[in-house]
């Protein structure tokens, strides 16, 4: 054990404000400062890889993985957990002790600009697939870090944005998976959000950062600040915050008077001292590790392509117009082919060696292209994005501006569905940090361009009997209602790394059948979306420049909302179709204590391998206080099932998991009565249901 008693109290200060701008490893978000044998520690981020600058002479080490909305997309925390891993390898093998993700706040609304950080509109299903990633990038000696704490969604003010949430809301749906992984993976660390909470600065809120996190869950990490969050570092500290980011020396000097003038609690700062000693001492500068800069990229582009492939959502296929033949002629539309997007932007973004494009990615598969509309788009790209090589677009980081998607002639048209098989259309939407997407054409609508290209492609391939698939590469939910009756098959491919093509192109031959299910539902239209009842609800007022947002619709969030006042959404929560199909039978309930105990058996009773994702939705009574029609509480993916294969399934949930926060008794309370447990392969396809009685309210 090394020896601190020596340390000064301003050495310690010190300890608790980063450095400002980085020196040690390019292109990270923050190092803190070294003092008397404590070394500084890099935190990098993010969600959906490693973002480090690339390495010397631009050698690229670091892997795109699908964003986090997509690996939500998979139900599978096992993938999950290995994504974390890989990114906690190469931020070991790249010098970064703390990778600064997962991104954990709700989906409350499709517009939320970084929604593609995030995992889902559920608590449970974030929670799960959040501390499946943190035990990942743990196991691989770096510290992960849960953000933002709490009440993030929407990057519109975020600064200063004033959120008001209930106190039900905040713990049923938001606080809620930060609960789950700070008590299922012991994270290093937290960041805390821009926003206030109903009034104060998040990171300056003691009944947030001590009462729950600390008295009530008991995490032992870390409480980091967003990067220049809040206004006042004396109150941070103060209220429970451990390390203020990036930090400079303005911020350490103010402190340190603070502390000489009595404002700056002298037991914070020892606290939190020891706190940020307890973890850099498991650090791998700490411990002298020395990285190879040489992070298995190989391997790891075999896990992001694998992800990505589970987290693919299949949302309609008709007359089995997917999987396509192999080796079939393809006509492209659509100018996501080439500019493919990997991920979103902001510092959810980060730098891989490459991206495959959908038309690599489709060549590469044995697809026959139609070369004379490639050249069209190719030429079109290229003039547009003013570039001479494609590498350009994705090794620095060019976004791809919205450009017109209706360039092509009919008669063109009309041409490549004479000559091709069928027709694919990508239509993509970026989003990233600061700001929120649009309800507006080209945003959560059609933009009139991909309206008349998709209704073009769709008369010109049908009328000769050819089928046309839209692949959607985005970064959040979009209106695909109004016309998804134009086409025949639709891939939803989300942000999905640097293996995009290989995805896609996979997926499109039926190498694999998809398996991915939604986590976020897709309304009809923006108007059925709860918070689009007023401005106030989102984005808050005063509508041109809000200052304040409150949650209106309280606990109902995406389907606790649509299911239970009843408005039927394009695309539910959970769903997703498989080129195969599942049978569910023998449902028996158990009770073992305070456990219950589910048992199901699934059959794969279509022609194609397949996973299926068995989903466990409960409908409480509902007597004592208002409860939405059903809540997720389970949900397990199967193995791999051949066709005519059956596996039983067994799914343990607590009792306590059925419990509802009573904002009166300021308790939880799991509601006596009848429970009725639905089992599905989406929250409106229930295939199997039961009902297990509690006797007695329980109360903790
Ligand atoms: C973002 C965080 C990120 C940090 C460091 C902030 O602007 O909100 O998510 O980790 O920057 O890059």
């Amino acid at each position: 054990m090394r020896r601190y008693d020596q340390i000064s109290i301003e050495e310690k200060i010190a300890l608790l404000v980063g450095v400002g701008v980085p020196k040690k490893v390019p292109g990270t978000a923050g190092e803190t400062r070294e003092i008397s044998g404590i070394p500084s520690i890099e935190l990098s981020d993010g969600p959906s890889g490693l973002r480090v600058e690339p390495y010397a002479e631009r050698v690229y080490l670091s892997t795109a993985f699908p964003s986090p909305i997509m690996l939500a997309s998979t139900w599978d925390p096992e993938i999950v957990e290995e994504v974390g891993r890989a990114i906690g390898e190469e931020a070991r093998e790249n010098g970064i002790d703390i990778l600064l993700g997962p991104g954990l706040n709700i989906h409350r609304h499709p517009l939320c600009g970084r929604n593609f950080e995030y995992f889902s509109e559920d608590p449970l299903l974030s929670g799960v697939m959040a501390s499946a990633y943190v035990k990942g990038v743990q196991s691989a000696g770096v510290g992960a870090t849960p953000k933002h704490f709490v009440a993030n969604e929407q990057e519109t003010n975020r600064y200063f944005i004033d959120t008001i949430v209930s106190e039900r809301a905040l713990r049923e749906i938001y606080l809620k998976p930060f609960e789950i992984v700070v008590k299922k993976a012991s994270p290093w660390a937290i960041m805390s959000s821009y926003n206030k909470l109903n009034g104060r600065y998040t990171s300056q809120d003691p009944w947030l950062l001590i009462d729950v996190l600390r008295k009530e869950w008991g995490f032992e990490g870390i409480v980091m600040t967003d990067w220049g969050a809040g206004d006042d570092p004396v109150e941070q500290i103060n209220s429970g915050i451990d390390l203020i980011m990036p930090g400079d020396d303005k911020i350490y000097e103010k402190l340190v008077s603070a502390y000489r003038e009595g404002r700056l609690k002298p037991e914070r700062v020892e606290e939190s001292f020891n706190r940020l000693l307890k973890i850099f001492e498991k650090t791998l500068s700490f411990r002298g590790y020395k990285p190879s800069y040489r992070p298995d990229l190989e391997k790891n582009a075999e896990i992001a392509y694998k992800a990505g492939l589970e987290g693919a959502v299949l949302l309609k296929n008709i007359g089995e117009t997917l999987p396509l033949k192999t080796g079939s002629q393809v006509a492209v539309f659509g100018v996501g082919q080439i500019a493919t997007l990997k991920s979103g932007m902001g510092s959810g973004h980060n730098h891989s060696r490459y991206t495959i494009n959908i038309v690599e990615g489709l060549r590469k598969a044995g697809f026959k292209i139609d070369e004379e509309l490639f050249e069209r788009y190719h030429k079109y790209v290229v003039e547009n994005y003013g570039l001479d090589n494609l590498e350009k677009l994705y090794k620095d980081e060019i976004y791809p501006k919205k450009l017109n998607e209706d360039f092509i002639e009919e008669d063109f048209i009309k041409r490549t569905a004479e000559r091709n098989d069928v027709a694919l259309i990508v239509i993509t939407r970026i989003s990233g940090e600061a700001w929120d997407r649009s309800v507006a054409g080209g945003d959560f609508y059609l933009s009139l361009d991909e309206k008349k290209l998709i209704e073009k492609v769709s008369k010109a391939f049908r009328s000769v009997g050819k089928k046309v698939v839209a692949i959607l590469n985005i970064a959040g939910p979009i209106e695909i209602y109004s016309w998804r009756d134009l086409v025949d098959a639709i891939l939803l491919i989300w942000l999905p790394g640097q293996e995009a093509g290989r995805i896609v192109a996979d997926l499109l031959i039926g190498k694999v059948s998809p398996s991915g299910k939604l986590p976020i539902t897709f309304p009809k239209s923006w108007t059925d979306v709860p918070v689009s009842i007023s401005s106030e609800c989102y984005p808050g007022t005063p509508p041109e420049n809000p200052v304040k947002v409150r949650y209106c619709e309280d606990i109902y969030v995406g389907y606790r909302y649509y299911d239970t006042f009843g408005v039927e959404p394009a695309y539910e929560f959970g769903y997703g179709l498989s080129y195969t199909s599942f049978e569910y039978s023998g449902l028996e309930i158990n009770i073992d204590k305070d456990n219950i105990i589910l048992n199901i058996k699934i059959r794969n009773i279509g022609r194609y391998p397949g996973r299926e994702v068995v989903q466990v939705y409960i409908k409480a009574p509902g007597e004592e206080i208002d409860r939405p029609e059903q809540e997720l509480k389970a949900f397990k993916k199967t193995k791999m099932l051949r066709p005519g294969e059956e596996e039983e399934i067994k799914i343990e949930i607590s009792i306590k998991d059925l419990a509802t926060y009573h904002p009166e008794k300021k308790r939880w309370i799991v509601e006596r009565g009848w429970h009725e447990i639905r089992i599905g392969s989406s929250s409106r396809d229930i295939r199997l249901t039961g009902k297990i009685y509690i006797p007695e309210e329980i109360v903790f």
